[in-house]
């Protein structure tokens, strides 16, 4: 099977992702597991996508109620952990102080590894002070639990003001943008994020394999030689400080995916598709799970 080279960003403190990650959203089942779930198939997919290439797998603990995470544990249980990049979330619910400690343990337990090489907040809460929140994040990396910590689904302005409650470096916020979701763009987010040195990861780049296919995308296959989803992927990781995450579990969509890398989208066709891509709205009518 042929091994992909996945290329990465670097921030200036030297902080190191892979552009492309591997969603776990549908993995074990939807919010919750679900008891018809092929799991085989999906430790099956998880791996086939490792050994093609892909070293950052993204999950959640509250994908399929823990099921994704545990699944995950199975398929990465046989590779070299220190080759693995492991992103999990702590879902809002869980941001007290005694709370997140617990989810971040319970998840390691999940995945049976002793360390998350990225730990997200996975969506804000305003119940609970952000400053207990980080005060759990800070000693979690203090432990070497956690390695790196970001958040998730931030707008400009909340991001922008709790950069400073944190001991650590806030390494990423990952966002919903793709060709039609452009929230991240109206809100100053991308500049944002470009400004501060911050991966902007965004999810969803295919609109869960639903994406128009605009003749303005038929053009730009014919002009560079890749399929319309390559020029989704690659759309966004041209983009400075862009990095994304797609579940692909089947082998051809793994393939493709991985073939929308290592080239990059000229600035001019970049800011075409910004502008000229048709259906483009601020946020979506499919809710994400946060
Ligand atoms: N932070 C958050 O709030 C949040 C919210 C949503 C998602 N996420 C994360 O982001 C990840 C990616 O987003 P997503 O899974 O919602 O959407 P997505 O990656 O845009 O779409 C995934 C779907 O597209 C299919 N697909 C993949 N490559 C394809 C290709 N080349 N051609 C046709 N179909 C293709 C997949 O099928 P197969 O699996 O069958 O290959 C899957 O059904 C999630 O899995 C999750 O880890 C985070």
């Amino acid at each position: 099977m042929k091994k992909y080279m996945i290329p990465t960003k670097k921030l200036n403190n030297g902080f190191e992702m892979p552009v492309l990650g591997l969603g776990t959203w549908l993995v074990g089942g939807d919010k919750l597991r679900n008891p018809n779930n092929d799991d085989l198939a999906n430790v099956k997919g998880i791996k086939k996508a490792i050994e093609m290439g892909i070293s950052h797998i993204d999950t959640a603990e509250n994908y399929a109620e823990g099921h994704a995470e545990k699944l995950v544990g199975q398929a990465i249980k046989g590779f070299d952990r220190k080759k693995l990049f492991i992103t999990s979330k702590v879902d809002k619910r869980n941001l007290a102080y005694n709370d997140l400690l617990i989810a971040c343990k319970k998840s390691l337990e999940r995945l049976k590894t002793s360390y998350l090489d990225l730990y997200l907040i996975h969506s804000p809460n305003d119940e609970i002070p952000i400053d207990e929140t980080f005060r759990a994040i800070d000693e979690l990396v203090n432990k070497g639990l956690v390695k790196n910590i970001g958040v998730s689904n931030f707008k400009t302005k909340r991001l922008a003001s709790i950069q400073n409650k944190t001991k650590n470096k806030i390494v990423t916020n990952q966002v919903y943008y793709n060709l039609i979701i452009r929230e991240p763009e109206i809100d100053g987010l991308v500049e944002y994020c470009q400004d501060q040195d911050i991966f902007l990861t965004t999810y969803r780049p295919l609109e869960l394999g639903n994406l128009f296919i605009a003749p303005i995308i038929k053009e730009l296959s014919d002009k560079y030689g890749k399929t319309p989803f390559q020029i989704a992927i690659n759309w966004l990781v041209s983009q400075d400080k862009i990095l994304t995450i797609t579940k692909m579990l089947r082998i051809e969509h793994i393939k493709e995916n991985l073939g929308a890398l290592n080239w990059q989208m000229e600035n001019r066709d970049i800011e075409k598709l910004r502008i000229k891509f048709p259906g483009q709205k601020e946020k979506s009518d499919i809710l994400p799970l946060k």
